[in-house]
């Protein structure tokens, strides 16, 4: 019996050892990759396309040869391209037998907030990503679902009402939408989602550099207290010549010190206009800050060699020869760069006020929409944090059978009718106001809100008293 004992502890500790070892491979071809808090890993650096157009099927392409494996995207209304990059992540699936899975995110656009309106929101985006998409031979699917579907900003209001719709579409269709986050959120709308019981976002995608880091302190510490994982946008300060070919001093002389064989070697380009070869440039010193304060990142670029050259000393993927990952920012640099702001106007630290007055973080006003007055969750066990069933049978003028709004979708060609779903009263409602050119969805004018006159919106009477 004893002996018996004995030969079992041996063979469970074998196992473990064993299970041990194959866990620690696994991690060890995922180091590249964050572990959200809804338990899915998403890699950490991506490629974002933003307007990249008909650029969009070889940027894809190219940065995927290369080992990214994050695409990030957006609906259609706002980037134009989820069609192709469905088609360049498919293709790429089919001709490279790939059995690593490509991470893709895509956003729900602001004219699209409301709890039936962001679930059809939602089925077009599926549909466009997945139109050119052929039977998939590693994934034995023929579809490509979305692995992050983030609210793309708070501008568009009724923040507890869509939130709920991303709740409900991926505890009823979890797999075709994995991991839900928000893009573009402050702290007061967080709160409110939190404030409201929700499950929090896993993920937070907003504009960061060193020029905004001490500014948004409070929100960085915020979102690491409930385990929000920051996304940067804005990583190469968008491009802009005079941060990336001609840099501010202090951006510069941190450059320099990684460049040991001479000074004018840190710019992007060279006199010539060509890219310097086998060099640390600005762009390699932000995408690198970015890491080391555990950020995920998603460098935009629509050319080939700059996609190539953005992820020099990032390990895409662990022992690849090509991704030599030796160079890191020293404390003190790092220390430099995170206060480089404070020596900045605050008007000028913020690049996409300036180039597009898009400052949602700070300016977008709060507005929770509907379902925030249905019952509160918070006396709900961890099982049943949100009993979405239960909210739906109180929205009965929002169908959400998806093949309701596919059919729909064929029918009228490419987009959409927002006239589905019962009720039509209704939901006419909430559309109708997007027609007004005057005012948007929550009726007030367009032009205060931009102007940030307008920095909170009472909730909606009638839906006050209709509950
Ligand atoms: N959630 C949001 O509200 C939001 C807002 C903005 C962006 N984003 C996301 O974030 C991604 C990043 O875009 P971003 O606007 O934030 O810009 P970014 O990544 O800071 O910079 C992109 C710009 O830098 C240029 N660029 C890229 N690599 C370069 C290099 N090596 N040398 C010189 N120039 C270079 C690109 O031009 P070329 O394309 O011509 O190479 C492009 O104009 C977007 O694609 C999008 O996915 C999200």
């Amino acid at each position: 019996m004893r002996s018996l004992q004995q030969h079992t502890k041996f063979w469970l500790w074998i196992l473990l050892v064993v299970s041990a070892s194959v866990i620690r491979g696994q991690e060890g071809s995922d180091a590249s990759k964050i572990v959200l808090n809804d338990g899915n890993p998403m890699p950490q650096v991506g490629l974002g396309v933003a307007l990249t157009a008909d650029k969009t099927y070889e940027a894809v392409s190219h940065a995927l040869d290369l080992g990214y494996r994050l695409i990030d995207t957006a609906a259609e209304e706002s980037y134009g391209n989820e069609d192709q990059v469905g088609k360049a992540v498919s293709d790429y699936y089919q001709q490279n037998h790939l059995s690593e899975k490509v991470f893709i995110t895509t956003k729900l656009w602001d004219a699209d907030h409301g709890f039936g309106n962001t679930i059809r929101a939602f089925w077009r985006s599926y549909r466009e990503l997945n139109k050119f998409v052929a039977t998939n031979t590693t994934t034995k699917s023929s579809n490509i679902p979305i692995d992050l579907y983030l609210v793309h900003s708070p501008y568009g209001g009724r923040l507890v009402e869509t939130w709920d719709a991303l709740l409900w579409l991926q505890k009823h269709h979890s797999d075709k939408v994995t991991s839900i986050g928000v893009s573009n959120f402050g702290i007061e709308h967080l709160e409110v989602l939190r404030v409201a019981g929700r499950p929090m976002p896993v993920v937070n995608q907003i504009e960061m550099h060193p020029l905004v880091y001490q500014q948004r302190r409070d929100l960085l510490d915020y979102c690491h207290k409930h385990h929000i994982q920051i996304q940067a946008f804005g990583s190469l300060m968008h491009g802009y010549p005079h941060f990336l070919d001609d840099p501010p001093p202090v951006l510069r002389a941190i450059t320099e010190r990684y460049n040991p064989d001479g000074k004018e070697r840190y710019r992007v380009h060279n006199k010539d206009n060509e890219k310097t070869a086998a060099t640390v440039t600005v762009v390699h010193v932000l995408l690198q800050w970015a890491l080391q304060h555990d950020f995920a990142i998603i460098p935009k670029s629509s050319k080939p060699k700059r996609i190539t050259e953005n992820v020099r000393y990032i390990p895409l993927k662990p022992a690849t020869a090509t991704s030599p990952a030796d160079f890191v920012l020293s404390e003190s640099d790092m220390k430099l760069l995170d206060e480089w702001g404070d020596h900045v106007p605050y008007e000028d630290r913020n690049i996409y006020k300036t180039d597009w007055n898009w400052n949602p973080i700070d300016e977008a006003p709060i507005h929770r929409g509907n379902t925030q007055y249905w019952p509160d969750y918070k006396g709900i066990g961890l099982e049943e944090q949100y009993d979405l069933d239960r909210l739906i049978q109180k929205l009965p003028m929002y169908s959400l059978d998806e093949n309701e709004y596919w059919d729909e979708y064929w029918e009228n060609g490419e987009h959409l009718e927002y006239h589905s779903g019962g009720d039509d009263d209704d939901d006419h409602m909430y559309r109708s106001e997007y027609d007004d050119d005057d005012e948007n969805h929550h009726g007030y004018d367009e032009e205060d809100w931009r102007n940030g006159e307008i920095d909170y919106v009472e909730e909606d009477e009638d839906l006050n008293e209709e509950l």
